[in-house]
């Protein structure tokens, strides 16, 4: 069954009703720039269409509980303003794990001094988790609309992706970057998203004519991500702070072009100094492609997030050998111009740039072949590029 329908359907059988609202946010996949969002680069994302569904409507009257069922994992949890302050539910019980993407949202939001309204909710997604596809955030963003519905209250699609980040930053504790809730929040269908991380301006770009953007999932799913990720923000949080004594005037690793690093990387600690290198040359490489985009040099955009996969799997060491199978493989075939793995690594997807009249048979044979080498069974699908978060009256449906 389609998440949406599932939704749906699990809410009407619990509470015997039709849900007043339904939010979908989406997931996304990322085409360039990866991991320069939290050194303040530049990142070219779109929304996809596999995405988060929520099913709510306000609690019974009188009632300060959020009651919120995660139909994917048939559990359910309930909590209030007030003990979510402690990570608790409203029986006194630490917020499991999943539960802590939807309490983080509702206390972001109350510390910015939004009104959260209780609610009674169903949710379900089919973004694969832990994937690279962005499931934390979409499950954000889709609680972050859910809550604007009920409240009342509405603020510009960028401001609800930073109080989302700054849950899954200060309550969830992973120290992401903007990249994924803003695509999740301002998505734009058929469009890519291109986003400047410092000034936080964005601007929408033609997905080239012709092209497909393919998404494939290597089924092996991320462990130890959070610790792994945040080792590297601190990396080049470091690189910064030395950098910093011969170059002044920089503020993050993006104000570092190539030629100065090279000047002055030798006073780094290796391991910072690959991590570091990753950063700066990607957000160069990221400006170059992004001209190349625009001129419509689609052959060598591709050639530049090829580039960058050597670069995430070398310099910043977050791939993984079936990630690495999977880009390999995809690059040595027919109408395939560009091949990386997406989103922050260890585990999950690809993002392929393929001809449109090829891509039929890249898909079957990329799937083939990367089962016969690895023994897994890969997921490979087209993407379409949609809208972003949005909630919906049911009435309408
Ligand atoms: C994760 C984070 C993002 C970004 C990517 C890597 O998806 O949530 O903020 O850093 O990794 O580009």
């Amino acid at each position: 069954m389609h998440p949406k329908d599932f939704v749906l359907e699990t809410y009407r059988q619990r509470y015997g009703k039709e849900p007043t609202y339904l939010a979908i946010a989406p997931g996304r996949v990322n085409l360039l720039g990866e991991h320069v969002d939290y050194n303040d680069g530049f990142v070219l994302p779109a929304a996809i269409d596999r995405a988060t569904y929520v099913a709510f409507s306000g609690a019974e009257p009188g009632s300060d509980h959020s009651t919120i069922l995660a139909a994917d994992f048939g559990e359910v949890t309930s909590f209030t303003e007030s003990s979510i302050e402690t990570k608790i539910d409203a029986n006194g019980a630490p917020l499991c794990e999943w539960a802590r993407y939807p309490a983080g949202v509702a206390w972001a939001l109350k510390g910015a001094g939004l009104a959260i309204q209780p609610m009674q909710a169903v949710f379900a997604s089919d973004i694969p988790r832990g994937a690279g596809l962005s499931s934390s955030s979409s499950v954000e963003m889709a609680f972050a609309v859910a809550w604007s519905a009920l409240g009342g209250w509405s603020i510009p699609p960028m401001e609800l992706a930073l109080l989302a980040q700054r849950a899954e930053n200060k309550y969830v504790g992973v120290n992401c970057g903007i990249m994924d809730q803003f695509a999740s929040a301002c998505g734009v269908a058929d469009r890519l998203l291109l986003l400047d991380c410092r000034s936080l301006e964005w601007q929408t770009l033609p997905i080239p004519e012709n092209i497909a953007i393919v998404i494939a999932d290597t089924s092996v799913r991320r462990k130890l991500t959070s610790s792994e990720y945040n080792a590297r923000r601190q990396a080049c949080e470091e690189a910064v702070t030395i950098l910093k004594k011969d170059l002044p005037g920089i503020r993050a690793l993006r104000d570092v072009s190539v030629a100065d690093f090279n000047r002055f990387c030798h006073k780094l600690p290796k391991m910072v100094e690959k991590r570091a290198r990753h950063v700066v040359e990607e957000v160069e490489r990221s400006l170059r492609a992004i001209q190349l985009l625009q001129q419509g040099e689609i052959q060598a955009f591709g050639q530049i997030m090829n580039e960058c996969h050597v670069s995430l799997r070398d310099l910043y060491e977050v791939s993984i050998p079936e990630l690495n199978a999977m880009v390999e493989i995809a690059q040595s075939l027919p109408g395939c111009l560009g091949a990386r793995l997406t989103g922050a690594g260890f585990g999950g997807c690809t993002v392929n740039l393929v001809e449109k009249p090829k891509v039929q048979a890249f898909a079957a044979e990329l799937a083939a072949r990367f089962s016969i080498k690895t023994n897994l069974k890969p997921e490979i699908y087209i993407c379409r590029v949609s809208d972003g978060a949005q909630v919906i009256p049911t009435s309408l449906h």
